[in-house]
C-alpha cells in the first residue's frame, strides 16, 4: 500500500460520517486530529485517563505540562471549573473563541487529574471552529487537545501537517482546511481579583483590557509562566535567526512588509496574516533544507506579540 493512500484513509472528511466516526473513537478513548481556529488539536475524551495518558505518549510531552479542555460552552466550563465574575465577562466577549482561561477545579470535576498535571486549577476554552464544535457537541463530553505536534515541533495549521508528525500513532484526522488564525490561543489566568497572561496568543492584551477595563498582569515582564512553556519550542530542523534584513549564504528569508525574502508572512506587513502563514511558512522553509531560516523583524505590539513568543522559541538554543 502506498503511503499516499494510507494518508487518504487517515484524514477524512468532517461530513456527517466524518463526524460520527471522530465521535465513536473519542468515546472508546481513542485519539484524533481535531482543527480548531488556532491550530489542529490532538483531541482525548478528558474524562478518560487512559486516553489522555496516549495524548502525553504521542507527543511524547513532559508529564507536567498540563493540557487544555474544549468545551461547547459557558454553561459546560462551569461544570468543571468555578468561574468566576471575571472568567464570565471574558467568556461573554471572547467565547467561542481563541482565548484559553485557567480557573480552579470545581470539587466534583470528572475530568482526568492528569490533564491538570495534579494542579488545583484547570485550562478552558470554547473554540470558535465548526468542526471542533460538531465533534464535542456529539461526543457531549469535553475534549483535551494540545497542538497536534510532537513535543518541541512546529504547531500544525492543516491536515497534512498533524499526518506528516504523528498520523502513524492516531486513529483519524479530520479535515477542516487551513487553519484561519494559525496561532495558539491567548492563555490568562483568572482568580477572584483579577486576571493574569499566562501565554500571548491570538487576542491580544489590549483586546482583553478593553473588556475588563483593568490591566492584564504580566508576570516577570514578558516570561511565561505556564508550566511546561521551555525556551526552546516550535522548533524546525534548521536553526533560526531573527530581525534579519538580509539573506545571508544558504539561507532562506522569511521576509514581512519591506523586507521581501524569498517568501513572505504578509507582503503588506498585516499581522493576522502574517500569524495565518507563520507556521505553515516555517515548515515551507524548512522543508528546503536551508543553512539557516532567516525571519524578518515583525512589529512587537498586538499579534505581533504572540508571534514574536513564538519565534523566539523556535530560534532558542535547543534543549
Ligand atoms: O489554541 C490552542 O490553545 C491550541 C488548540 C488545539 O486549542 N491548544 C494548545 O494546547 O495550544 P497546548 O497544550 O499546546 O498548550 C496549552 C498551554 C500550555 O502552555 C500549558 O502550560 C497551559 O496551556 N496550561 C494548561 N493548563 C494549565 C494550568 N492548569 N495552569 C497553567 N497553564 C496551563
Ligand atoms: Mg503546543
Amino acid at each position: 500500500m502506498s503511503g499516499q493512500s494510507h494518508r487518504y484513509g487517515k484524514i477524512r472528511e468532517p461530513d456527517a460520517d466524518g463526524i460520527a466516526e471522530a465521535a465513536r473513537i473519542l468515546r472508546k478513548g481513542g485519539l484524533i486530529g481535531l482543527p480548531t481556529e488556532t491550530v489542529y488539536g490532538l483531541a482525548a475524551d478528558a474524562t478518560n485517563s487512559l486516553a489522555v495518558a496516549k495524548i502525553f505518549k504521542t507527543k511524547a510531552r513532559p508529564r507536567f505540562n498540563p493540557l487544555i479542555i474544549h468545551v461547547s460552552n459557558k454553561t459546560m466550563a462551569a461544570e468543571y471549573a468555578e468561574v468566576t465574575v471575571y472568567a464570565d465577562a471574558l467568556m461573554e466577549a471572547f467565547w467561542p473563541g481563541p482565548l484559553t482561561l485557567v480557573m480552579r477545579r470545581r470539587e466534583n470535576c470528572t475530568v482526568s487529574p492528569l490533564v491538570s498535571a495534579g494542579l488545583e486549577t484547570i485550562a478552558v476554552r470554547a473554540p470558535a471552529h465548526v468542526v471542533a464544535r460538531t465533534v464535542i457537541g456529539a461526543v457531549g463530553r469535553p475534549l483535551a487537545a494540545p497542538s497536534a505536534n510532537r513535543s518541541g515541533r512546529i504547531s500544525p495549521t492543516a491536515a497534512g501537517h498533524v499526518f506528516e508528525d504523528i498520523g502513524e500513532e492516531i486513529d483519524m484526522i479530520l479535515d477542516g482546511g487551513s487553519c484561519s488564525i494559525g496561532i495558539e490561543s491567548t492563555v490568562v489566568g483568572v482568580g477572584e481579583a483579577g486576571f493574569w497572561l499566562l501565554r500571548p496568543g491570538a487576542i491580544t492584551a489590549e483586546q482583553l483590557e478593553d473588556v475588563t477595563e483593568k490591566k492584564l498582569r504580566i508576570p516577570e515582564g514578558s516570561a511565561i509562566t505556564a508550566p511546561g512553556q521551555t525556551a526552546s519550542h516550535y522548533a524546525p530542523n534548521a536553526p533560526v535567526r531573527l530581525n534579519a534584513t538580509d539573506r545571508r549564504e544558504g539561507e532562506i528569508l522569511i521576509g514581512f512588509g519591506h523586507v521581501a525574502g524569498d517568501m513572505s508572512l504578509s507582503k503588506t506587513g498585516t499581522l493576522t496574516e502574517a500569524a495565518a502563514n507563520l507556521f505553515s511558512m516555517l515548515r515551507e522553509a524548512d522543508a528546503l533544507t536551508p543553512t539557516t531560516i532567516a525571519i524578518a523583524p515583525i512589529p512587537d505590539h498586538g499579534l505581533g506579540i504572540a508571534i514574536n513568543d513564538r519565534l523566539r522559541r523556535a530560534a532558542a538554543e535547543r534543549e
